[in-house]
């Protein structure tokens, strides 16, 4: 299904050379696409993509901002789905750099809704984060302004019913470039305290190929204005450490410095809102929230919805990691990496 889906398709990815970009075209490579684009501004990091894929003349490079009308619409020409993957993502920097994160996440967003507008695309995949949900902070207020960029289409009257805008919204994907495994990672291997924000803080988290998993279900299975979520499992970022502690073999009694919630961070993080909840179901494991009707209004709604907040909240202890489960992120995440080889 998969295979033949994507088969002879231009496809193309946003942030391509992110951590979830290059996973994205890794995967679709293996379902033979006609070209894959990949489109970002830092040229080094294509550089090195094209480095890393030598052998492979599918993969087309395209150095631009998602800012830049012009550059997201040639790139956009032609193509038969998107992925857009491009974004600033780090919270305490979205708190201080404010205009930048609206320039790339809310105005990139809408070059690329536009472009897919204006050359027919038949598919958008917008990738979205759980910061979206009664955002604490600027990153995650964008990400949701992304959302409903996407989304409003399937409100529009003269919709072009050959064309949809999906999202999927997800956590923290294991050992991601600027995330908690190679900073804990970094610390231990310079020999430095691991630092962690709060002892209870608590976050979801999933591999890789999870995530791909569901970005790729929500390709196949979502129908426009749709946001596709997965029932993620979550911990405290305190047994992460401990857990990285213990999978190298290094003593308990390795320095763990609590330095404080920064700015913009919440202590736990949560995969829907209690309004999403109205118009969610269940399918094939993944939560599928629909997007608004004209005239809906949730506060008058006598509907019960099917699922409770808590199921969704990361400091449910019933969403909790497994220490086996946890161990076998970090045992992952070394491997893939081959241990010193990190970029953080
Ligand atoms: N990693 C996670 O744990 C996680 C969790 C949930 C959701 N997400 C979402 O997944 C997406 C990708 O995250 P990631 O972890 O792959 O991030 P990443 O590794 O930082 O990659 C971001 C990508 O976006 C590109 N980019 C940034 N600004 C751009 C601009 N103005 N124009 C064009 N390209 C731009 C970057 O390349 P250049 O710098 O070269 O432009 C890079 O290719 C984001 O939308 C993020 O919110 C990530």
């Amino acid at each position: 299904m998969r295979k033949s889906f994507f088969k002879n398709k231009r496809i193309l990815i946003t942030g391509g050379t992110g951590s979830i970009g290059v996973k994205i075209l890794d995967k679709l490579l293996r379902f033979s696409p006609k070209e894959i684009r990949i489109f970002s501004r830092n040229e080094y990091k294509q550089y090195q993509l094209r480095y890393k894929y030598s052998n492979e003349d599918r993969i087309r490079y395209i150095l631009g901002d998602v800012r830049d009308r012009d550059s997201v619409n040639n790139a956009t020409k032609g193509v038969d789905m998107i992925f857009h993957s491009s974004a600033l993502k780090h919270v305490p920097f979205s708190e201080e750099m404010v205009e930048e994160f609206v320039k790339t996440n809310i105005l990139g967003s809408m070059n690329v809704m536009r472009a897919a507008l204006k050359h027919e695309v038949p598919k958008t995949i917008s990738i979205s984060t759980d910061k979206v949900v009664d955002p604490a902070n600027l990153m995650g207020l964008t990400k949701a302004v992304q959302e409903k960029i996407f989304s409003s289409h399937s409100l529009q009257r003269k919709k072009s019913k050959k064309m949809s805008f999906i999202n999927v919204r997800f956590g923290n994907v294991t050992g991601t470039q600027g995330s908690l495994f190679p900073i804990i990672y970094h610390q231990i291997v310079t020999k430095k305290p691991i630092t962690v924000t709060h002892p209870d803080m608590t976050r979801f988290f999933i591999s890789s190929d999870e995530a791909i998993d569901l970005i790729l279900w929500a390709t196949l299975k979502g129908n426009n204005g749709e946001t596709i979520i997965k029932k993620m499992k979550a911990t405290t970022v305190t047994r992460v450490a401990d857990l990285f502690l213990s999978v190298l073999g290094i003593k308990k009694s390795y320095p763990v410095k609590f330095t404080g919630v920064r700015a913009g961070e919440k202590l736990h993080e949560s995969l829907i809102t209690e309004d999403n909840l109205f118009r969610t179901k269940e399918k094939s494991g993944y939560y599928i929230v629909r997007p608004y009707t004209s005239g809906e209004s949730v506060v008058l709604s006598k509907r019960r919805p099917k699922f409770k907040l808590e199921q969704f909240w990361s400091g449910n202890p019933d969403n909790f990691l497994t220490d086996t489960e946890i161990k076998r992120y970090i045992k992952n995440y070394l491997t893939e990496h081959k241990l010193k080889n990190i970029i953080i």
